[in-house]
């Protein structure tokens, strides 16, 4: 907004502080026309030129509604805020681009940046986002981003929501991500991670509306869960798809909020005799892990509970009946190690 603001508070006479926003702006003070002849800003303008250029050989036949006689905020892909007409949403999808500019980062006024669909980008993200502090969204996904994940990222402390999936991004999650005090989803899945999860994890701020989800899916991640994220009071978690290790039960508070926990397909070895789960639990997927003991009673006292599958792992004993359990079909429970009772064809000796 520095162009319309007068600089030095109510000092200057008024005439000339209308002068100055005549000159600057003539439209603001036109409330009679439309939105849509409000010219963009030129500072946003100039930048989405700039991007354009960037973008011409990758990609001409996108980016043909970004005409500077036209007003930008009317562009394919743009959004302005309807009051600052400032450049708020850049949402970029299906093009043939093949790399993010740099020239984003001029763009400060951005709340939402999205590249989707780009199996063809490559590269990394650029360092220029660091002057993107009013980002609250952040999405790449279906891309060939690749190399690590940026350590700068943790500077953009008005990220409510930051999503890097389906990419080729490797090496180990930065620990500073947790610096993101206003982050309530972070989902990094679908890459090739590797490494620990960070112990800093548990510290998110978890009191955020709608609840904190993190998904970690389908990377290589290795290790036990680190013992902090026991704190972190989740709605979601889908840890599945990964190489983890050890005990999980610290994931299950029971008076936690947690509704969805995902953690198939690892190497996950704990006993399930003990855990007491969320009571608002309402998916559970365990399968493919190595899971012993046998299913606790309180499963029966879960009125959410619509998902429970415990599939492939080697839990034992009577599977307690009430609630929603015996709705749950077989699949839920087939391929464990001595695993019986209603809804198994397998009597209880
Ligand atoms: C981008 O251009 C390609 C090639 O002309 C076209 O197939 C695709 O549909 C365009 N995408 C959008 C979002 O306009
Ligand atoms: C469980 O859900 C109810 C209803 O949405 C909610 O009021 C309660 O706070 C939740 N419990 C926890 C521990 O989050």
């Amino acid at each position: 907004m520095e162009i319309y603001s007068t600089g030095s508070g109510g000092s200057l006479p008024l005439r000339f502080l209308l002068f100055l926003l005549l000159v600057s702006s003539p439209l603001l003070l036109s409330p009679v026309l439309s939105a849509s002849s409000v010219r963009c800003h030129p500072a946003d303008r100039a930048a989405l030129l700039r991007i354009k250029d960037s973008f011409s050989q990758e990609s001409p036949d996108n980016f043909t509604s970004w005409d500077p006689n036209i007003n930008c905020c009317n562009w394919a892909f743009v959004q302005c805020d309807d009051k600052t007409n400032r450049v708020n949403s850049l949402t970029i999808q299906q093009t043939g681009v093949r790399h993010i500019p740099a020239a984003i980062g001029d763009l400060p006024y951005l709340e939402r940046l999205t590249f989707e669909d780009f199996p063809k980008l490559t590269g990394s993200i650029p360092s220029s986002f660091t002057k993107l502090q009013n980002l609250k969204l952040f999405q790449i996904w279906n891309s060939g981003l690749s190399g690590p994940i940026p350590e700068f990222l943790s500077e953009l402390r008005n990220l409510e929501y930051l999503e890097l999936s389906q990419s080729k991004l490797s090496g180990p999650i930065p620990s500073s991500l947790a610096n993101l005090r206003k982050l309530a989803t972070l989902v990094l899945k679908s890459n090739k991670l590797t490494g620990h999860i960070p112990d800093s994890f548990g510290r998110f701020n978890t009191d955020v509306t709608g609840g904190f989800t993190l998904d970690l899916s389908h990377n290589q991640l290795f290790g036990e869960i680190p013992r902090s994220l026991g704190q972190l009071d989740y709605m979601t978690i889908d840890l599945s798809y990964n190489r983890l290790v050890g005990d999980a039960s610290l994931l299950f508070k029971e008076n936690g909020a947690a509704q969805y926990i995902y953690l198939s397909n690892n190497d996950f070895d704990f006993d399930l005799s003990k855990v007491r789960f969320p009571q608002n639990l309402t998916f559970l997927v365990l399968t493919h892990n190595k899971v012993r003991g046998s299913i606790p009673e309180q499963v029966t006292e879960l009125d959410s509970l619509l998902l429970f599958d415990v599939s492939y792992n080697r839990l034992c004993g009577k599977i307690p009946v009430g609630g929603n359990i015996q709705k749950l079909g077989i699949f839920s429970f087939l391929h464990n190690r001595c695993l019986c009772g209603p809804p198994l064809p397998i009597k209880c000796m």
